[in-house]
């Protein structure tokens, strides 16, 4: 198994499968794009012009914005997502079994309480658009992954927030005291994104007993297994036990998978029922296979866990020295009060051709910079300095 891939053109099978995957996408764009050359002015690849041409990032850019994990895909996974898409002419459906025993299987739960999607982002966003249809609203903290509750929000649902603690941890008793008859669904990303904090577990599964009487609590964890305790922070033991639960996972974080695009939750059946009757897409072929291939592959989830571990430390060690303050995270990105003006910040590393996140609404001076590749990281760290001169 290596970690290093995707390298330079070269006619392998793989270049072939993805350039013959290109023509069937647009005949035009599949040589260039598979070569790596700037796309057509006149196609929709311009308004991709930022990250380059094809898929990934563009050469010479650090792309350090989206917490993806570049160690990913395995190699297993590569060579299994390039098998199924000669196999591209079928629907998926028995992988599509096959995946959900495997997960059924390794979380001891039937196969009723497991709905696969597009990512998890699919699958959020089919409860979070059930959960409010009749007018049940969400309660979350004030910061969270909430791109699949403004989804909601867009079609009419209310999101109510509970402020942060002190630390920018998640405040439970905060989160409780607004779960009223109004809330369907309550939301908690954990670790949480941006600060990369995890909840101790016990104050967690209590909070959760306490309230899933009165609500459905959904709990992300997207990035559980970059966690030091991804066994004892999950929820899944309360969804095994029938609560009014829901356990999103992905295979877009520790797998580096994101470009594949599969995710799952689990829940009781009935639960699990309401979600799969709101997914709208059906999984695609190359990305179950590879979700197939690296489920189990234990190496590569342990380098690439090391890796991104290795890189984090580095970041906050260069963070700290230079008097910055860091969340203890437990994910793939560290989010860092760097002083000064987060937007001023992202900027000037945007000029070093280093892509991270700008400020978060009410915190203008945190940013968040993904776990990338170590010479990337490198780059961020060798441009800290400079970068903070800001005021
Ligand atoms: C907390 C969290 N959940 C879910 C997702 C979505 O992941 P995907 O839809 O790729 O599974 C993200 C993406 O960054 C995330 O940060």
């Amino acid at each position: 198994m290596g970690l290093a891939k995707q390298g330079a053109a070269t006619p392998t099978r793989r270049n072939f499968v993805r350039a013959t995957a290109l023509a069937a996408l647009s005949p035009a764009l599949a040589p260039a794009m598979a070569q790596g050359a700037p796309a057509p002015k006149s196609t929709p690849a311009k308004a991709a012009h930022a990250l380059g041409p094809g898929f990934g990032p563009a050469p010479g850019v650090a792309l350090l914005s989206r917490n993806e994990n570049p160690y990913g895909p395995s190699e297993k996974a590569i060579a299994a997502g390039c098998a199924a898409t000669e196999q591209g002419a079928y629907y998926a459906d028995r992988s599509l079994l096959y995946l959900v025993d495997m997960i059924a299987e390794r979380n001891r739960i039937p196969r009723e309480f497991i709905s696969v999607s597009a990512g998890s982002g699919e699958g959020l966003c089919a409860a979070a658009q059930s959960w409010t249809r009749d007018g049940g609203k969400i309660a979350a903290p004030a910061l969270f992954w909430d791109t699949t509750v403004r989804y909601a929000e867009r079609q009419g649902a209310k999101i109510v927030t509970a402020p942060m603690k002190d630390d920018l941890g998640v405040d439970l008793d905060a989160l409780e005291s607004i779960v009223d008859d109004d809330i369907s669904l309550v939301h908690i990303t954990n670790p949480n994104n941006p600060t990369g904090m995890l909840l101790d577990p016990a104050e967690l599964r209590a909070f959760i007993l306490r309230v899933e009487k009165r609500a459905t609590v959904l709990v992300d964890e997207a990035y559980n297994e970059l966690t030091d305790i991804p066994e004892a922070a999950s929820m899944i033991n309360l969804v095994r036990d029938g609560k009014n639960v829901i356990v999103s996972r992905t295979f877009s974080k520790i797998y580096g998978m994101a470009g594949l695009r599969v995710g799952y939750l689990m829940a009781r059946a009935d639960i699990t029922a309401r979600i799969r009757s709101n997914i709208m897409s059906w999984i695609s072929g190359p990305g179950l296979a590879a979700a197939i291939a690296s489920y189990d592959d234990d190496e590569f989830l342990a380098e690439s866990r090391a890796r991104i571990i290795e890189g984090r430390d580095m970041v906050v060690v260069a963070a700290q020295s230079h008097g910055l303050d860091c969340l203890p995270s437990q994910t793939n990105f560290a989010f860092i009060n760097v002083k000064g003006d987060a937007d001023v910040f992202r900027d000037r590393m945007a000029r070093e051709r280093i892509f991270i996140r700008g400020a978060y609404q009410g915190l203008p001076n945190w940013s968040r910079v993904s776990m990338g590749r170590i010479e990337d990281l490198s780059r961020y760290v060798s441009a800290l300095p400079k970068a903070i001169a800001v005021k």
